[in-house]
């Protein structure tokens, strides 16, 4: 079986001027389809960079990354955006909720891109705010809602678009334990439904639901890079 992603010698880094920040060293990666892989390391490590470039949300600079055995880089920006929009569901560490809409909506902005009809897309957004408990909260704009909920919206959002692959940049860092645990358990079913799930997260408490741990330190990736069989 083809890896769904197969990532060959990533290096990134980020310019500011005439400084530059090294974010990743010759990475290499393969993640399998049905995989729940947690990406952990210290802060600044590279994770945030990693499922950035593997969500296609930043451009790569060095290395090649394939997904569904095809060259990202040998796709045009339309496709991209098909890949983005119908199979990459992204959940950002700053969850990038737009403040102008309620939680309903923002569930819901990306479905009406995607072309979903108005009644399925109003189930799918209740079954989302539903499953991360938020249903009550969904006429609420973001700046009324606490950290946790914010986040729990970024979380819906991207259920709502019931996406193959799943990535997700600390969605547990401002939740408390028992509502990271439910989320966890989320993923975790998403995963037992056949999605792929990538998440990056400081937290023990992932690794109990994760397939793969794949550990980052100074942008390097220690062994364990390659898929188990499984
Ligand atoms: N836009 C940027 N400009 C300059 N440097 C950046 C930028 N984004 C990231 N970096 C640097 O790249 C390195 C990796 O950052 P990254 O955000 O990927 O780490 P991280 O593991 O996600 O950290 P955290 O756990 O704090 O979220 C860091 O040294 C960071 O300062
Ligand atoms: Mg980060």
């Amino acid at each position: 079986m083809t890896s769904l992603y197969s990532c060959q010698h990533i290096s990134h880094s980020y310019q500011q001027g005439a400084q530059t920040f090294p974010a990743l060293h010759d990475v290499n990666l393969e993640i399998k389809a049905g995989e729940f892989c947690l990406i952990m390391g210290p802060s600044g490590s590279g994770k945030s960079t990693l499922l950035n470039l593997l969500g296609l949300i930043e451009p790569l600079q060095k290395g090649r990354i394939f997904f569904h055995g095809q060259d990202l880089q040998a796709i045009d920006e339309a496709r991209k955006n098909q890949l983005r929009r119908f199979q990459l569901g992204f959940i950002f560490q700053s969850f990038h909720l737009f403040d102008v809409l309620t939680a309903a909506e923002n569930v819901e902005f990306f479905l009406t891109r995607q072309g979903v009809p108005t009644a399925e897309r109003r189930t799918r957004v209740q079954q989302a705010l539903e499953a991360v408990d938020l249903w009550q909260h969904r006429e609420k704009r973001p700046q009324d809602m606490s950290g946790g909920q914010r986040q729990r919206v970024a979380i819906a959002r991207a259920l709502a678009k019931q996406p193959a692959v799943i990535l997700a940049d600390e969605p547990t860092a401002s939740l408390d334990q028992d509502t990271a645990r439910s989320i966890l358990v989320l993923l975790k079913n998403l995963c037992d439904q056949g999605r792929t799930i990538i998440v990056s997260s400081h937290d023990p408490l992932a690794r109990t639901y994760a397939s793969r741990v794949l550990n980052l330190k100074d942008g390097h990736l220690q062994a364990g890079g390659q898929a188990d069989a499984h």
